[in-house]
């Protein structure tokens, strides 16, 4: 792995998730199903959905600006906007030059969108990590922020259960005391499973060329072969994550996992043999929020004071791509 040239110091930390709770018992009335099984099969209870005019933009708006507040940087200093974003309200415009505009930032700064799925913020961390090392820009606002309840199927009981809506966000800096904030980051991807979640864009051909069929456009998720792939991949993975810090499991404070099923997290909790004090699990209140699942979880454990700052955190996702990726990292007081 390249080492940066500049330290990354993470300034600010935001969320911003939608009123409007959806609980398992509500989902009795769409389909054949139960608080029961699906708080057994996934530790979820209840998810937040957007709204009538509210949208991922909104959420990633509310979360930037908490961040962008928490950092002590000034909006007009922010040089690059990395929205990771697979369930947008728009394909483009993306949903980062929403929020640049939105937020007051100067407009000309470039913004743009990744599609890493629930792995989305750690992608965005490392291309972030690359652009600042290599001293491109010196500070960052990622932004990760998904609808996902536009975009499930609300007849599918296998799927609509599982995902909410939630964005996080994070103010990345140059390091100017030369401590770099991320001990430890990597990212990776197998297209040749691409097919275990996948969405298809609306759309059809030309008349001309052929008769008009329209595509489904709804998120598809083989369950079973996702958490087969998840619990047998990170594990190891995420070892490797560590080593990479010159860390052991012991060493790292906190393990703050992307929240899409309690099993898996608890699959990763017995093999780093960490106690539930260090585990940051909200998953029961907001179901999959994608890649703002991390952030949410971090930002919230700390305002509950589950997460005390001046401390590490392994931060590790996976998602559509099949994605996914971890990053250990340090948490500095006042990032939020
Ligand atoms: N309520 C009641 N029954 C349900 C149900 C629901 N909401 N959803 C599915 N079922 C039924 C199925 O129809 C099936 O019935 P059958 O055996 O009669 O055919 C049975 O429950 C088992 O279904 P299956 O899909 O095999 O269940 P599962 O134990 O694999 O659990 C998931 C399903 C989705 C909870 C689980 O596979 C999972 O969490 N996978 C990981 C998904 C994930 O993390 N995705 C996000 C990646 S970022």
């Amino acid at each position: 792995m390249t080492q940066n040239v500049k330290p990354i110091r993470i300034a600010g930390i935001g969320y911003g998730v939608p009123e409007t709770v959806i609980t398992n018992d509500d989902l009795t009335k769409l389909y054949d199903t139960s608080d029961e099984w699906i708080y057994t099969r996934t530790g979820i209870k209840e998810r937040r959905v957007v709204s009538g005019n509210e949208n991922a933009v909104d959420l990633g708006f509310a979360a930037a600006k908490m961040a962008v507040e928490n950092s002590g940087i000034n909006v007009e200093d922010i040089n690059c906007v990395i929205a990771a974003s697979s369930a947008p309200p728009q394909l483009y415009p993306a949903l980062s030059c929403n929020v640049q505009s939105r937020l007051g930032i100067p407009n000309y700064v470039p913004s743009f969108d990744l599609t890493a799925a629930c792995t989305g913020l750690i992608y965005a961390l490392q291309v972030a990590r690359g652009l600042i090392g290599a001293g491109i820009y010196k500070n960052i606002l990622l932004v990760a922020a998904d609808n996902n309840s536009r975009l499930v199927d609300w007849e599918d009981r296998s799927i609509s259960i599982l995902f909410g809506d939630g964005a996080g966000a994070m103010v990345v800096t140059e390091a100017e005391d030369g401590v770099d904030d991320i001990l430890s980051l990597d990212v990776r991807a197998d297209g040749s499973i691409g097919k275990y979640i996948y969405m298809n864009i609306p759309g059809n051909n030309c008349p001309l060329v052929e008769p008009c069929e329209q595509v489904d456009a709804k998120i598809h998720m083989s369950g079973r072969d996702v958490y087969k792939f998840v619990v047998t991949t990170l594990p190891k993975y995420i070892d490797k994550c560590i080593e990479d810090a010159g860390m052991v499991a012991s060493d790292i404070d906190y393990l703050i996992p992307h929240q899409a099923n309690q099993r898996i997290i608890e699959a990763l909790q017995q093999r780093l043999e960490y106690p539930d004090e260090k585990v940051v699990s909200n998953i029961k209140y907001y179901g999959n929020t994608s890649a703002a699942s991390i952030p949410i979880a971090l930002v919230e454990g700390v305002q509950q004071g589950k997460i005390k700052l001046g401390s590490t955190a392994i931060l590790c996702g996976f998602g559509a791509g099949m994605t996914w990726g971890a990053a250990v990292v340090r948490l500095r007081e006042g990032i939020c």
